[in-house]
């Protein structure tokens, strides 16, 4: 390219881009008020979230360890509505509203007895079903429990994961992913709605077909034994402040995947889906992606090659980093 073009498009460049960036704010802004948690609130994985959302107030109220006098009442109060609105709802209870009316029950029983006495029963039925996976509430724990999770070298732990982009040949088992997908629901979210979901790829072709609607495999997309594709649903977010959650709750959570990963020993490389609107939506016209879930990203998944390079990809020092802030 000649000089005199690089230049011109040099000086065209900000007014193209923004105007991108405001078709792009458009598209994002019409799929969360198709998708976002506050339209058709009766569908059940919104209702799912949504109870999550309310009893997580109860949640945290009962893990004080000097609980205010009202604390938890409002919630109470939101979370009585919200399943008897629902209680005849498609599909009720779904798997958050049967822990939300059991925690609202021991919340009644074990806390604030004098909270909406009258419809304490109506929790009953569903709570004495629930299996200990589903109770919900808080546990007691001890605090030396949680130095097992100690690692004996975090900065080896660290500092051993690479973005790969050479992959052996050796084959990834759709268990070990998910091992590290299940290791990756500790992620915590926002209220705890874990709002993420992984879309997963295991066979050359469609591997092959995905990876052509991604720009930043060239040269080693070929070697990419296993995809991921790493989403987050706009039906767990009820508020417009809450328009960005998706995109930072989704983005913690393919961290933990990452991490989780290298910690069975399988290396990764995120690839980016900085797509235009058109683009997304000739991805989603070739694949299965559920209308709600925004795409974060594609995480290439494999075991790194014997001999490989990575990029050194160097970080500044530590200083340049942080800020202490005093008033
Ligand atoms: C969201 C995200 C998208 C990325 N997209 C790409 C990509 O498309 N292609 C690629 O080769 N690397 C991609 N990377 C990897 C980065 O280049 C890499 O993380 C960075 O250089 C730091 O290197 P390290 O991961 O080895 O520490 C991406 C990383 C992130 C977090």
């Amino acid at each position: 390219m000649n000089k005199i073009k690089r230049q011109l498009k040099d000086i065209l460049r900000p007014a193209k881009y923004t105007v991108n960036s405001a078709i792009g704010y458009l598209y994002d802004y019409i799929r969360l008020i198709r998708h976002a948690g506050w339209v058709s609130v009766e569908t059940p994985s919104k209702r799912d979230y949504k109870s999550s959302k309310i009893y997580h107030r109860l949640e945290k109220s009962l893990s004080f360890p000097n609980r205010r006098k009202n604390s938890g009442k409002d919630a109470v109060d939101d979370l009585n509505y919200f399943l008897e609105k629902h209680k005849t709802s498609k599909e009720y209870p779904t798997f958050h509203e049967r822990i939300a009316n059991n925690v609202l029950q021991q919340f009644l029983t074990q806390n604030a007895p004098e909270y909406s006495e009258p419809n304490k029963e109506a929790t009953l039925d569903i709570a004495t079903e629930l299996k200990p996976s589903e109770l919900g509430g808080v546990y007691n724990i001890d605090s030396l429990s949680m130095i097992n999770g100690t690692l004996e070298d975090p900065e080896g732990f660290f500092n051993t994961r690479y973005s790969v982009r050479d992959f052996s040949s050796r084959k990834v088992s759709v268990e070990t992913v998910l091992r590290a997908i299940k290791m990756a629901l500790k992620t915590p979210s926002v209220c705890n709605r874990q709002a993420w979901h992984a879309y997963i790829i295991d066979d050359a072709n469609t591997i092959k077909e995905a990876l052509s609607h991604q720009n930043g495999n060239k040269g080693f997309g070929q070697k990419i034994p296993f995809l991921l594709i790493l989403s987050s649903d706009l039906h767990a977010f009820d508020m417009p402040e809450e328009r960005y959650q998706h995109w930072i709750d989704g983005g913690m959570f393919s961290m933990s995947v990452v991490l989780a990963l290298h910690s069975l020993g399988l290396s990764s490389c995120c690839l980016n889906w900085s797509k235009s609107p058109l683009s997304d939506i000739a991805f989603r016209k070739k694949f299965k992606i559920k209308k709600s879930h925004t795409i974060l990203m594609m995480l290439a998944v494999g075991y790194a090659a014997e001999n490989l390079k990575v990029c050194q990809s160097q970080r500044k020092s530590l200083e340049s980093y942080y800020t202490t802030l005093k008033k």
